[in-house]
C-alpha cells in the first residue's frame, strides 16, 4: 500500500505542478484531492486491513493528502502572482496620463492682460465685492438720484452695502489711500441683477485701469487702449474711440477693435455682424468730481481710466456663444483651453 500511496502521491503532485492556469488546477483539485480521488479510494480500504496494520496505513495516505493539498496551494499562488504581476508590468502598454489641472479660460485671459499691462508699468490692485455704495456710485460722481445707476441692476446687500457692479471701485479706494502718479490695473468679479442667458450673467468680471499723473492726455489713452488690442488681438489690430457717456469720465467713449475674426472682409461675421469692428468697453479722461473726491487737485493732475469685461473678449478670441459656460464649472468646458 505504502507504494501506491507514492505512485499516487508524485503523479498528483507532478500534474498539479504542471498545470498551466488555474481552469486546469481546478479540475486537478477535483480529480486529487475530490472524493473520488485515488488517494480517497485507498483510503476506504485501511478499515479492511489487519487492526495492526491500520494506523501506520493511515498515517502514510494522511501524509499524501497533505502534500497533493500542499502542492495544489502553492502552485495556486504561483498562478496568481504570475498573473497579477504580468498584467502590472506589461511596458509595452501605454502609460496613462496623469489628469493635469489648467487655468480657467478667464484667469488665462486675465493674467495674459495682468503682463500686457504690467509690461507698461501698471501695477495690480484689489478691492472688496461686498462694497458700500459710496466707493461704487456716489465716489465715482454716481449720486443717489443719478439716471445712470439705473443701467446698473444693484443686490443691495440686507444691512448694508451691495456687491460692486462694476471694478471702478477699485479706482476710488486706490486713490484715497496713495498720492498721484498711480498706474494701476485691478481684475475682479462683479455682480448685476441681470437675468441669466446666453450674453447676460449676474456675476461677471471685468479689468479696470486707471493711470494719474501729470500731463496724462486723451493720446496717451488711446496708445495704451491700442497697444493692448495689438498684443491680445493680433499686431494690425486697430481701435476706434466712439463718444459715450460714463459719471466718472469726461470725456467718455466707447472703443472698438478691429474685427480680428473676419478682419471687416465678411458681411456675415458674427463677431463683427459685418461691421469689422467690435465693441470692447469703456473708457475716458478721470472726471474732475472724481479727483476732488479723492482729495487730489485736478488742475495739478490729470488722468485716465479704462474697464472692460472679460466674458465678452473671452468669447469674441474662443468663439464662445454661451457665456453661462464660464461659471457652471464642466469640464468638458473648461478643458477645451
Ligand atoms: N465701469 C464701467 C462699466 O461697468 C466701465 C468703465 C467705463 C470703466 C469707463 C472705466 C471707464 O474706468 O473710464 O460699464
Amino acid at each position: 500500500m505504502l507504494e501506491e500511496v507514492q505512485q499516487i502521491e508524485s503523479k498528483a503532485v507532478a500534474e498539479i505542478q504542471a498545470a498551466e492556469d488555474e481552469k486546469i488546477l481546478e479540475e486537478l483539485r477535483i480529480r486529487h484531492l475530490g472524493r473520488k480521488s485515488p488517494l480517497r479510494l485507498v483510503m476506504g480500504q485501511i478499515g479492511q486491513l489487519p487492526a495492526a496494520e491500520r494506523p501506520a496505513s493511515g498515517q502514510i495516505a494522511g501524509q499524501a493528502q497533505k502534500a497533493i493539498q500542499q502542492a495544489f496551494d502553492d502552485k495556486e499562488m504561483a498562478l496568481r502572482q504570475a498573473g497579477d504581476t504580468g498584467s502590472a508590468l506589461d511596458v509595452t502598454l501605454p502609460g496613462r496620463r496623469p489628469l493635469l489641472g489648467r487655468a480657467h479660460p478667464l484667469a488665462q485671459l486675465t493674467d495674459e492682460l495682468v503682463n500686457v499691462f504690467q509690461g507698461m508699468g501698471f501695477d495690480i490692485a484689489d478691492g472688496p465685492e461686498a462694497e458700500d455704495e459710496y466707493h461704487n456710485f456716489d465716489a465715482l460722481n454716481t449720486p443717489d438720484d443719478h439716471p445712470a445707476r439705473d443701467s446698473h441692476d444693484t443686490f443691495y446687500l440686507e444691512d448694508t452695502g451691495l456687491l460692486r457692479t462694476q471694478t471702478s471701485t477699485v479706482q476710488i479706494r486706490v486713490m484715497e489711500k496713495t498720492p498721484p502718479p498711480i498706474r494701476i490695473i485691478s481684475p475682479g468679479r462683479c455682480y448685476r441683477k441681470e437675468t441669466v442667458d446666453a450674453t447676460h450673467h449676474f456675476a461677471f468680471h471685468q479689468i479696470e485701469g486707471l493711470y494719474v499723473d501729470r500731463g496724462v492726455s486723451f493720446a496717451d489713452l488711446k496708445g495704451t487702449i491700442e497697444a493692448m488690442g495689438r498684443q491680445v488681438l493680433g499686431e494690425d489690430t486697430k481701435v476706434r474711440f466712439r463718444p459715450h457717456f460714463f459719471p466718472f469720465t469726461e470725456p467718455s467713449v466707447e472703443y472698438d477693435f478691429t474685427c480680428s475674426i473676419c478682419h471687416g472682409e465678411n458681411a456675415t461675421c458674427s463677431i463683427c455682424k459685418g461691421t469689422g469692428w467690435i465693441e470692447i468697453a469703456g473708457a475716458g479722461m478721470v472726471d474732475p468730481a472724481v479727483f476732488e473726491n479723492v482729495g487730489y487737485d485736478p488742475e495739478e493732475f490729470t488722468g485716465f481710466a479704462f474697464g472692460m469685461g472679460l466674458e465678452r473678449i473671452a468669447m469674441i478670441r474662443h468663439g464662445i456663444d454661451d457665456i453661462r459656460l464660464f461659471l457652471e464649472n464642466d469640464l468638458r468646458f473648461t478643458r477645451q483651453f
